[in-house]
């Protein structure tokens, strides 16, 4: 089975998240994207009056475009769930996110609900986070300073002679965010301690999100070649 079979599995099976008198935050990807058009043949179907509040343009487009009743976070600050997609998980339900970019309107989003449930396939599961590099979105007054910055730390935290580059689009410009920020992917192999990288990488100055999703998912949605599978947060 394919990779996108099982996120289009996995995503129909959140579908019963959607409910009437729920707000729910749409994520960003193409399993968030599955997600959505799941979402909306099921309100229009059912007639909910269910409302969303989307994590990036292109998820606004695609809900706008099929019909969904988004709101803003400003309208809707206190959410009952958010569904999204992830880069890597692990036994913690620790994430890494932001493959797409929208790692800090996710974040936002996902810690302001009840529950972030993320829906995937089943390469995200894995042993150890960071093969997957890990982003860090950053301020872009002094991006080479904090750069350095999160060289020293990691060179601290004993990740010798590991890579991180600025994101670049397709075209080789630099990639900004819809906040308007670079990106720096940090190629770290294993993370053994996320929390630790995590606060550390937080009190940097210029560090405006990191990838790392930690203590906010509580239920893993994967598709995997036997059926979609559902685990819970202990
Ligand atoms: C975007 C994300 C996505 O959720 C993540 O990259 C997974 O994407 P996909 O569902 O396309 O595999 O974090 O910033």
């Amino acid at each position: 089975m394919s990779a996108d079979t099982q996120k289009r599995a996995a995503a129909e099976f959140a579908l019963k998240l959607v409910e009437a008198g729920r707000s729910i935050g749409l994520g960003t990807g193409s399993t968030a994207n599955y997600f959505i058009e799941a979402a909306a043949a099921k309100v229009k179907r059912e007639k909910l009056d269910t409302k969303f509040v989307p994590t990036s343009q292109a998820t606004y487009a695609l809900a706008q475009k099929l019909g969904l009743n988004l709101v803003t976070i400003e309208e809707a600050p206190f959410l009952d769930a958010t569904i999204d997609g992830c880069d890597e998980f692990d036994g913690k339900f620790r994430l890494i996110k932001g493959g797409g970019g929208a790692l800090h309107r996710e974040k936002l989003v996902a810690s302001s609900s009840k529950f972030m449930i993320t829906i995937c396939d089943a390469s995200k599961q894995v042993e150890t986070l960071g093969a997957f590099p890990l982003p860090i979105e950053v301020s872009k007054f002094g991006v080479n300073a904090t750069a350095w910055k999160i060289e020293r730390a990691l060179v601290h935290l004993g990740y010798k002679d590991k890579k991180m580059r600025l994101r670049t689009t397709k075209e080789g410009t630099p990639f900004v965010t819809e906040s308007g920020n670079p990106i720096i992917d940090l190629m770290l192999d294993k993370i053994d301690q996320p929390e630790q990288l995590d606060g550390i990488l937080n009190n940097t100055p210029g560090v405006i999100e990191t990838g790392l999703f930690i203590g906010i998912c509580g239920i893993v949605i994967m598709g995997t070649d036997k059926g979609v599978v559902e685990l819970t947060r202990a």
